[in-house]
């Protein structure tokens, strides 16, 4: 018996990195899972390694920048599964886009992370929001960033989407509270993935000795939040905030 068990999962950016190893910790806890991800590549052989492993997954190409792309994903879904139980928005423009200030940011990257982290996500809940209402318990778990918590610098088109992903959780959390379906985000603080390899070392030492449990993040850290927030144990958190990142930030 899994937490997640006959649980339907879609999880968006799953790919590589946080997403890929959110697919797998639901495939674990019991869910059939759906990788969403605008890379084919990685997307499909994420869900082929699942497969491999003995879960139930399945690769689904998503560009959530694109409102066609996302709606077409959501028929999908529908067609294949009827019903959706969790979904997890953690597809992002993470990587690459950091240590520039707020002056010299363009207006152009500006408007591509808004477009795929902050818009891209709303336009998911949006297409996914029937589906989840066919559940007996829906469950949103959006990927927001403790650098909106703590006002990280020289990233301030990543942490006004964050930030905007953590407004909109709890304003979700109440649009949805009548249909069941809880909304949380979790807050991870800077994770060892491939998207922070291009991290100067000065700030994953800030954050690996400034944190309560002064170690390096990984994946793993993060994955037992996302599986219990999906899970039938947490149906009466929604609208919550859950910084996941050792103690860095205290809230
Ligand atoms: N890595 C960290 O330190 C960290 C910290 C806090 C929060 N987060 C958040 O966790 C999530 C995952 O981050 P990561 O570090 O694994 O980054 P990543 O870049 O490795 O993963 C992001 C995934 O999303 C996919 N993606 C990007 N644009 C997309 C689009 N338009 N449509 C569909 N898929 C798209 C990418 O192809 C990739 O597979 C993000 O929401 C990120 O903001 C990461």
């Amino acid at each position: 018996m899994g937490p997640l068990d006959d649980r339907i999962v879609v999880v968006t950016g799953a790919g590589r990195g946080l997403g890929r190893a959110f697919a797998e910790a639901c495939c674990d806890a019991g869910a059939t899972v759906i990788v969403a991800e605008v890379d084919t590549e990685t997307g499909s052989a994420t869900a082929a390694a699942l497969v491999e492993a003995g879960y139930r997954a399945t690769f689904a190409y998503v560009d959530i920048a694109s409102p066609d792309a996302v709606a077409a994903l959501a028929a999908g879904v529908a067609r294949d599964y009827g019903r959706v139980d969790g979904l997890v928005n953690n597809a992002a423009l993470a990587t690459g886009i950091g240590g520039s200030t707020f002056e010299e940011i363009d207006v152009e990257t500006w408007d591509r992370v808004m477009a795929i982290n902050t818009r891209g996500t709303w336009l998911v809940v949006r297409a996914f929001a029937g589906l989840l209402r066919r559940s007996p318990g829906g469950r949103i778990v959006n990927l927001a960033s403790d650098t909106a918590l703590w006002g990280a610098p020289r990233l301030l088109h990543y942490v006004a989407s964050k930030g905007a992903i953590i407004a909109m959780t709890r304003a979700l959390a109440r649009e949805l509270g009548d249909d069941g379906i809880t909304v949380n985000a979790v807050a991870p603080g800077l994770v060892r993935v491939e998207a922070t390899e291009y991290v100067p070392r000065e700030r994953h030492a800030l954050y690996e000795t400034g944190r309560a449990i002064a170690r390096a993040q990984y994946p793993e850290d993060v994955t037992g939040a996302v599986v219990f927030l999906l899970s039938q144990r947490a149906g009466f958190i929604t609208g919550q905030v859950l910084p996941v990142n050792g103690g860095f930030v205290l809230n």
